[in-house]
């Protein structure tokens, strides 16, 4: 039988030097909240519970993770998610203690169908693995893999005190790894209480350990608040580790940004940077051609939480200052150009999306036919859906509307709530007047309509196959196949007009 993982996630710390009244822990990295990257990223060891523990701004950070757990598939794995609050916030070790009563073979939570009760087995019969492993977290530290995780669980082999740690090249705030002689982990001195000869130790803690629940429990209820800071370190386990004889290892990465923190907004945009850098890296391996991978952002879908994914087939050409957020999909030889944003979206092989090109498809999505061309400085919103070869060009709206094969609206136009038929030539300037302030109604332009500038559609309204709408008419009646219809003012001309002139005062 596997040990039984716990993970405590510590996010109760305020975030002074973010200068924000957004907690620290819910500022976006990639359009995802740092404590939800965390979540994430421990969701994929499978622990059988989370406890994350809040105090600055706690209904909001317990708010966000109810929401997370709550979104379908939102997690890779099904666990277990509890809140406590740490109020004051005492420090890392008194974190820890709050977490503390939900931790290994405890009797405090419900039983649970899937978690049968603990058995009552006395204490000394217990053997270390039978009370699990914690894993501990820190809320702002948001591009640990789960992989280095379960390599730092698998290093603490059911019984040892297992410790994240990275070798900096300026480890200036950071606590320290201070080993004897024969290079064990003696213990973690912080930063303010290290001496000189301490400071210069390259080797610092990661704020990330594993260890069994039961130890973890008995050392948490030896920690004392002596030292620099009047804190309760969590740090403190270490040297009572090796008091207890119990071996402590240091599982050393040489990735720095698994370990980086979060803790003001320079450091916030050097992680995200960081972040989409990896990304850009990701699918240039795959063979998406990116004009410059410093200029691109893939980011996850804060409205709703779509989780970001951008999917390319063969031979996609993606421009610089673009921005992809929640699910995108790119066929083969898509084009995109210079800054456009996509957000839940699927753009066809061959189709071309010129420059500053906004598509938001939110939760209904927005679909662009293969070949079809739109932009630049084209707006798709919920329910486009473009067929093939249509083209959409500059400063047209395009909203929860379908358009067949080879429809065309090229310049300052808006379709809502319209069916637009195959062929189809939407004039300049032209609108579907779909809002009669209170409900939504329909166009319908059968295939081959011609539309003229200028003209208003007031809906529900259909112009028949193959119809013509003369420029500047406001259509509030259907027009029947093959007709022309005009309805506008009729064009008087009066010769050798006289304009009015200025009168002279006496
Ligand atoms: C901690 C470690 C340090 C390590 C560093 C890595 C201790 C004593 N020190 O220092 O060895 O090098 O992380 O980044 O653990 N928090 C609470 N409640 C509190 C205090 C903090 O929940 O009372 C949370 C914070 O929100 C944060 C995490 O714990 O998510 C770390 O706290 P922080 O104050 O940043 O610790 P460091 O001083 O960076
Ligand atoms: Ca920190």
């Amino acid at each position: 039988m596997m040990t039984a993982l716990d993970i405590v996630v510590m996010a109760a710390g305020k975030g002074t030097r973010m200068k924000s009244r957004i907690p620290k822990v819910l500022q976006r990295l990639a359009g995802r909240a740092l404590l939800l990257h965390v979540l994430g990223q421990a969701a994929r060891l499978a622990p059988r519970r989370v406890v994350v523990v809040t105090g600055h701004g706690a209904p909001e950070v317990e708010a966000a993770c109810d929401r997370a757990i709550s979104l379908e598939g939102y997690f890779d794995h099904h666990f277990e998610l509890h809140c406590v609050r740490q109020e004051p916030q005492l420090g890392t070790g008194h974190a820890v203690q709050q977490a503390a009563p939900l931790l290994g073979a405890c009797r405090t939570l419900g039983v649970d169908s899937e978690n049968a009760p603990q058995p009552t087995i006395p204490k000394s019969d217990r053997r270390l693995e039978d009370d699990g492993l914690v894993l501990v977290l820190s809320g702002d530290v948001p591009l640990t893999q789960a992989d280095t995780l379960r390599a730092l669980v698998a290093a603490a082999q059911g019984a040892r005190l297992a410790l994240l740690t990275v070798k900096l090249p300026d480890p200036t705030g950071y606590g320290r790894i201070v080993r004897a002689a024969d290079g064990s982990v003696q213990r973690i001195v912080e930063h303010k209480d290290a001496s000189a000869a301490e400071r210069a130790l390259s080797e610092v803690y990661s704020g990330i350990m594993a260890v069994p629940a039961r130890l973890l429990k008995g050392w948490l209820a030896r920690l004392t608040n002596d030292n620099a800071q009047g804190e309760y370190y969590l740090t403190d386990v270490v040297a009572m580790a090796v008091h207890d004889g119990v071996p402590v290892v240091a599982h050393c990465i040489d990735d720095a940004l698994q370990v980086a923190g979060v803790n003001s907004p320079a450091q916030l945009a050097a992680l995200e940077r960081a972040h989409q850098a990896r990304q850009a890296q990701a699918l240039m391996e795959q063979g998406v051609r990116l004009a410059d991978p410093a200029r691109f952002d893939l980011r996850d879908d804060a409205r709703d939480g779509t989780r970001a994914e951008l999917r390319c087939a063969q031979d996609v050409d993606i421009d610089v200052g673009c921005i992809f957020t929640g699910c995108v999909e790119l066929g083969e030889g898509v084009q995109i150009g210079a800054h456009c944003h996509i957000s839940n979206a699927r753009i066809a092989a061959g189709a071309v999306i010129h420059p500053y090109t906004h598509i938001d498809g939110e939760q209904l999505g927005a679909e662009v036919g293969p070949g079809a061309l739109v932009g630049p400085f084209a707006r798709l919103r919920p329910g486009a859906q473009l067929g093939p070869q249509v083209h959409i060009g500059n400063f047209v709206e395009v909203k929860n509307s379908t358009l067949a094969e080879g429809a065309k609206a090229n310049h300052l136009a808006y379709l809502g709530d319209a069916s637009v038929g195959a062929h189809v030539n939407y004039g300049a300037g032209s609108i579907t007047a779909n809002y009669d302030g209170a409900n939504k109604h329909r166009t319908v332009l059968e295939a081959d309509v011609h539309v003229g500038s200028n003209c208003v559609l007031v809906a529900p309204v259909t112009v028949g196959a193959g119809a013509t709408v003369g420029g500047g008419s406001t259509i509030t009646k259907d027009v029947p196949a093959g007709a022309l219809s005009v309805a506008r003012g009729k064009q008087v001309n009066i010769p050798g007009w006289q304009r009015p002139v200025k009168q002279r005062k006496a």
